[in-house]
């Protein structure tokens, strides 16, 4: 061959740049220190075992609030994009990942990364959705009811006509709980709301709903029980760990597992903060032993046993499938609606899990609600313009 130019190889077809909208943490504090960033990229190059899931909806929880506070110790420093579960369809799989595929409806869960509406995780990160279930549905899956049966079903080892005094019953992990509690025979479930919520917990599933805002709950469940209850799960922290101590029947069990006392609204307050932690309860073993009473805590962060996980994950994908549980959505937001979100939350008036939408049209609807930022983003190295 002659000439210079037949020698050549092709020059590579451009690659089409990928955009990717990121609500990302740019701080601790208001509602203020949360942006909603425009992310152009490269298609990246998938390490083994990694998959592309374009996010359709993600799930807000409590830890985001405290998160956005400097108060989620498993949260990395600002700038991050928070989130810790969502679902969408798998877009790209690396050549070696052979049980999924493009097209597939998946579940997602990871420390953080998941506002955003592309993201690379480990394929066993990832699993497929049931059929029938909705992309919001799936997204509230994992953080609430893994939380909720593992205390339940592995701490608490809950049975037949016990009862569980359930905090925070209307919101994200109470509605998850009170489902499971349905799916052990006579469990009685006393629950803690807001009054408002009341009707809507009692149909689904508690059985004595508790406004803890203009009544004293302990007092309220002594009325009904005056022995008290078998298990208490407190995500409250602080005096409330007393109470529910001092509820438990002998051989009772307290599951400590946050402790939203910490928090009264968007920003943080240290004097909350330090009221929960003076009143933290704080026990010998001499005293359990004299109580008959046990005290757990749990924290799914720090739950690195793969196959615990994955194996509960299964268990709860086969309890919907059996229309056992069913997450209750409350409400959901675009990406540019987060403040709103969060402000629900904080205004205590969410019944069941908060979804952000990932899609696109979002964008639109809104769009001077947050500042957008377009940078060029290549895995691991960001490249910001001007
Ligand atoms: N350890 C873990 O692995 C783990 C995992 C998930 C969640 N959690 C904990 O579980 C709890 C519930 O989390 P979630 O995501 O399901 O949230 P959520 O219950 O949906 O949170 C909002 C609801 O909680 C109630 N609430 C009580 N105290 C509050 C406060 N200080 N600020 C705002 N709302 C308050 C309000 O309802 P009412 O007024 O009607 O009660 C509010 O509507 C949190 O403490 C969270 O940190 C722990």
């Amino acid at each position: 061959m002659e000439g210079r130019g037949a020698a050549d190889p092709k020059p590579p077809a451009e690659e089409k740049l990928l955009s990717s909208r990121a609500l990302v943490l740019t701080g601790y504090g208001g509602y203020e220190k949360l942006k909603l960033q425009v992310k152009t990229m490269k298609p990246p190059r998938l390490q083994p075992g990694e998959v592309m899931v374009r996010l359709r909806a993600c799930g807000l929880n409590f830890a985001e609030l405290l998160g956005k506070q400097g108060l989620y110790e498993l949260l990395p420093a600002p700038p991050v994009v928070m989130g810790m579960e969502g679902s969408g369809v798998v877009e790209a799989v690396a050549e070696d990942v052979k049980d999924r595929k493009v097209g597939d409806r998946v579940i997602a869960v990871n420390r953080c990364d998941m506002w955003q509406e592309l993201v690379v995780l480990p394929a066993k990160r990832t699993y497929p959705m049931p059929e029938g279930m909705s992309f919001e549905e799936a997204a509230a899956i994992p953080i609430n009811y893994l939380t909720a049966y593992m205390m339940l079903f592995e701490m608490a080892n809950l049975r037949p006509g016990k009862s569980v005094l359930i905090h925070m019953a209307a919101g994200g992990v109470g509605t998850a709980a009170t489902q499971l509690c349905q799916t052990v025979q006579d469990v009685t479930v006393f629950g803690t709301a807001s009054a408002s919520k009341h009707e809507t917990i009692s149909q689904g599933g508690v059985t004595h709903p508790i406004d803890y805002r203009t009544k004293d709950y302990v007092a309220e469940i002594r009325k009904i029980s005056p022995k008290g209850v078998d298990i208490v799960l407190d995500p409250l922290g602080g005096s409330d760990t007393h109470k529910g101590y001092n509820l438990l029947k002998p051989l009772g069990m307290l599951i400590a597992f946050g402790a939203a006392n910490c928090v009264t609204g968007q920003k943080k307050n240290l004097l909350a903060v330090a009221k929960t932690w003076y009143h933290q309860l704080s026990l010998n073993t001499l005293k359990l032993m004299q109580h008959n009473k046990a005290i757990s805590g749990f924290h799914l962060g720090y739950i690195t046993d793969e196959e615990l996980y994955d194996g509960t994950i299964f268990k709860l994908l086969e309890l919907y499938k059996q229309g056992k549980i069913k997450p209750r959505i409350d409400s959901c937001y675009h990406f540019e609606e987060v403040a709103d979100a969060m402000k629900r939350m904080h205004e205590r008036q969410n019944i069941g899990k908060k979804s952000l939408k990932c899609d696109e049209t979002a964008r639109h609807d809104k769009p001077d609600f947050f500042f957008f930022y377009s940078f060029l983003f290549f895995r691991g190295d960001h490249e910001v313009p001007n």
